[in-house]
């Protein structure tokens, strides 16, 4: 609709359209409001201004009626916007089950994108068309936002956590990307773009880059390298839980409450062992903050999450 006004970028996902009609819902009802507001306002000033000798008008004490109107239709309206508005933005932060993941890590000035199949890119990200994907993100230093104009999203950054975004890209092409944060100096050149592909040329992309390991096997390297397999075995008894299948799944903690297993808890567990007990075990993890880096976190959940089977049956 707006492709080629160039005010507004091009609109490449899944959801740029409706929030395009909401946006443009909103416009159109302030510029209404506006020009009838104003319009009553000159109407009104010149109907009733006052006449040479005309007496003063009687005072008007109120009509229910007329409140009742300027009451219920506003509300209406703004319900309108808020159930509209809510139901996009529930849409917007809800990722498709069968989105594939990708982890991006924002630093002061750049965009580090990681793929599950070992690519790694800066300030460039390449997904396929069509496909739900989903970035889970996360800052190594101070608040950056995530922000990519043609798929109408955008999201913090935050050092310490992760917050995801997802988008279905629509059209091939590049686009822009952007950081919406201030976050320093160098702020406005922490930017690149997102390349949308066809599938296959994906897949030739993928490829592209010889030498570099799957994320979930580099993963298992470090899982050694830090002695995790020490205690989390798949037996009964282990000192540990269990990770296989943990990822996404619904773990039950030792005060009762129950969590679900995603990739923050994971970070969380290795950096704050204490923080989430599994029921049943003991809290003697030692922390692992300060000695893995934000890249070997996401490569150990990574190979968490390939985790599917049991290594060895229990019972
Ligand atoms: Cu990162 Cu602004």
């Amino acid at each position: 609709m707006n492709s080629k006004f160039p005010l507004f970028p091009e609109a490449a996902s899944s959801f740029a359209h409706h929030v395009d009609t909401l946006y443009f819902f909103l416009i159109a009802l302030s510029v209404f409001f506006s020009v009838l507001i104003f319009g009553l306002v000159l109407f009104f000033a010149f109907r009733y201004k006052r006449k040479p000798n005309a007496e003063d008008p009687k005072p008007m004490l109120g009509d229910l009626r007329l409140e009742l109107t300027w009451s219920i239709i506003p509300l209406l309206i703004t319900m309108v916007i808020f159930v509209w508005g809510g139901l996009l933005y529930y849409h917007q932060l809800t990722p498709p089950a069968n989105a594939q993941e990708i982890f991006g890590i924002g630093k002061q000035w750049m965009w580090k994108f990681y793929h599950p199949e070992g690519r790694n890119e800066i300030n460039e990200l390449h997904v396929p068309v069509g496909r739900p994907t989903k970035v889970i993100l996360t800052s190594e230093d101070v608040l950056h936002d995530l922000f990519i104009p043609a798929f109408r999203t955008k999201m913090d950054v935050l050092p310490g956590r992760y917050t995801q975004i997802w988008f279905t890209p629509t059209k091939t092409g590049t686009y822009h990307l952007f950081c919406a944060e201030y976050c320093g100096t160098k702020h406005a050149d922490m930017k690149g773009t997102v390349t949308v592909m066809s599938p296959l040329e994906y897949q030739g992309w993928l490829n592209g880059e010889l030498g570099q390991d799957r994320m979930d096997k580099t993963g298992k390297e470090l899982f050694k390298q830090f002695a995790c397999q020490t205690c989390h075995q798949d037996q009964s008894l282990s000192r540990g839980p269990s990770l296989t299948g943990v990822y996404d799944s619904m773990v039950l903690l030792n005060n009762g409450k129950t969590v679900k297993a995603d990739a923050d808890y994971l970070r969380e567990s290795i950096l704050k062992p204490k923080a989430k007990i599994v029921q049943g075990y003991d809290a003697i993890m030692p922390t692992y903050k300060g000695q893995i880096s934000e890249e070997q976190l996401i490569q150990i959940i990574e190979y968490i999450k390939s985790l599917k089977e049991p290594q060895k049956e229990v019972n």
